[in-house]
């Protein structure tokens, strides 16, 4: 009997099984974890393209990491909330040294739902209002108010949401909901939208957020010009604008926040997932003037673990490593990388309709011969891969691949994850 096969039997036994994909006993069961590589129990070797779970994109196990923990853990882990702590304060500054000047008004929370739903509550006390919009394809996290929004996926079955949670079409022009071609449709997505919008909010919006590329959704890249857009219809009709950068910001795009890339900024960000270096940590960043009246209109958050010094020191210890290994710049050059080995399988694999993405953050799209989404084909190459050792996250019912690649990835290791994509392609969808 395998190792694997005891520990899955122990967790029969004990593990609640909410996972995202796969809510069956299931292997592999991991053990450690190595820059982009995992180990099984059964010492079997993954290449981890979906860097543990997007928060693991420095790479697994990293020195500075290990060392900024450690050191924390002997001096002060835990601080009180009500209070202020050294770590907390150096963290938001250097955070704040990152965004344009607006926004550096800081506090940091536990996850990226836990941000979402911070910034949805200080969007509301600064407003007054309590309606917010969100891109139908989004993800903003689990908690009842981000769920409210997080049209894309897992919201079934739940129970209603309060009242005031609104969708705009998301601009996925590979499959565009209004069957219209950009630049030729001139953003009526987002128009068609607003006029949707305008007519269910009755003057009651609170904010809009959205990803800057809606990840999870299905890796969006939206076209030139909806973004900024988007701030339009926030400025005109006096509503927030929150990005939620909680996969994109922190180099992921080729950019340090996802946002540069359209020359927007936002009235609120949010950032988590690879924030703490695998430690849980987000941040919630905003302006001036939206922290004073969001605290005038007595808006309080806090939990028991918020800004604990020990997960400040991880994140500052992740910003370092931004820096010092120039992490903006890698993304662009791996993600290039990455994107050439897709497009020469894309030559190769009818069923390969679409390639899409920013820095590490990489999307292929599967197809069907008919045209239709190739959602059977995506879930049987996703599974062959997994046998073979390359984790990815499989979106969209299966016809789309998400791949976020960690920084410490190399040539080689890309190399053998499309030889691995390549022949479980072959065996699936033989086209050519
Ligand atoms: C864009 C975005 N926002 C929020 C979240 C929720 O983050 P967490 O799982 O840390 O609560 C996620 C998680 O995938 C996300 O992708």
């Amino acid at each position: 009997m395998s190792v694997e096969h005891e520990w899955l039997e122990r967790a029969r036994k004990w593990c609640f099984r909410a996972r995202l994909e796969t809510p069956h006993w299931d292997g592999p069961v991991f053990e450690r974890g190595k820059g982009s590589l995992l180990w099984d129990v059964d010492g079997k070797e993954y290449l981890d393209l979906n860097a543990g779970q997007i928060c693991g994109v420095l790479g697994h196990s990293d020195e500075r990491i290990a060392e900024a923990i450690a050191a924390a853990a002997r001096t002060f882990v835990h601080a009180s909330s009500n209070f202020y702590n050294t770590a907390e304060i150096v963290l938001a500054e250097r955070l704040g040294m990152t965004l344009p000047p607006s926004l550096h008004r800081a506090f940091f929370g536990l996850s990226g739902s836990d941000a979402t739903e911070a910034a949805m509550g200080i969007a509301k006390a600064a407003t007054g209002r309590y309606e917010i919009a969100s891109p139908h394809m989004s993800f903003h996290g689990f908690s009842e108010q981000p769920r409210a929004l997080s049209f894309a996926v897992w919201g079934q079955r739940h129970s209603p949401p309060a009242p005031g949670n609104l969708a705009l079409m998301a601009p996925y022009c590979f499959r565009c909901p209004i069957r219209h071609t950009y630049p030729a449709c001139e953003l009526a997505c987002l128009d068609g939208s607003l006029e949707v919008l305008d007519a269910e909010t009755g003057g009651s919006l609170a904010a809009i957020i959205t990803e800057p590329l809606p990840s999870a959704g299905g890796v969006i890249v939206p076209p030139d010009g909806w973004l900024a857009g988007v701030r339009d219809a926030c400025d005109a009709r006096d509503a927030l604008l929150i990005l939620d950068e909680s996969q994109t910001g922190l180099a992921k795009l080729g950019t340090m926040w996802g946002f540069e890339h359209d020359g927007v900024v936002p009235d609120i960000v949010t950032v988590s997932k690879h924030f703490g270096g695998g430690i849980p940590i987000s941040a919630v960043v905003t302006t001036d003037e939206v922290e004073r009246r969001a605290i005038e209109n007595g808006f309080v958050y806090a939990h028991s673990h918020s800004a604990d010094p020990l997960a400040c020191s991880a994140a500052l210890a992740t910003l370092d490593a931004i820096e010092e290994d120039g992490l903006v710049a890698r993304s662009e050059e791996l993600g290039s990388y990455w994107r050439g080995l897709l497009e020469n399988l894309a030559a190769d694999h009818e069923c390969i309709v679409d390639i899409r993405g920013r820095g590490v953050l990489q999307g292929l799209e599967l197809g069907a011969p008919d045209g239709s989404p190739g959602g059977d084909i995506g879930k049987a190459v996703g599974r062959l891969c997994l046998d073979a050792g390359l984790l990815f996250s499989v979106r969209r019912a299966g016809s789309v691949f998400r791949f976020t690649i960690p920084f410490s990835t190399t040539e080689q290791q890309l190399d053998h994850a499309a030889a691995l994509l390549d022949s479980a392609l072959a065996e699936v969808a033989p086209t050519v």
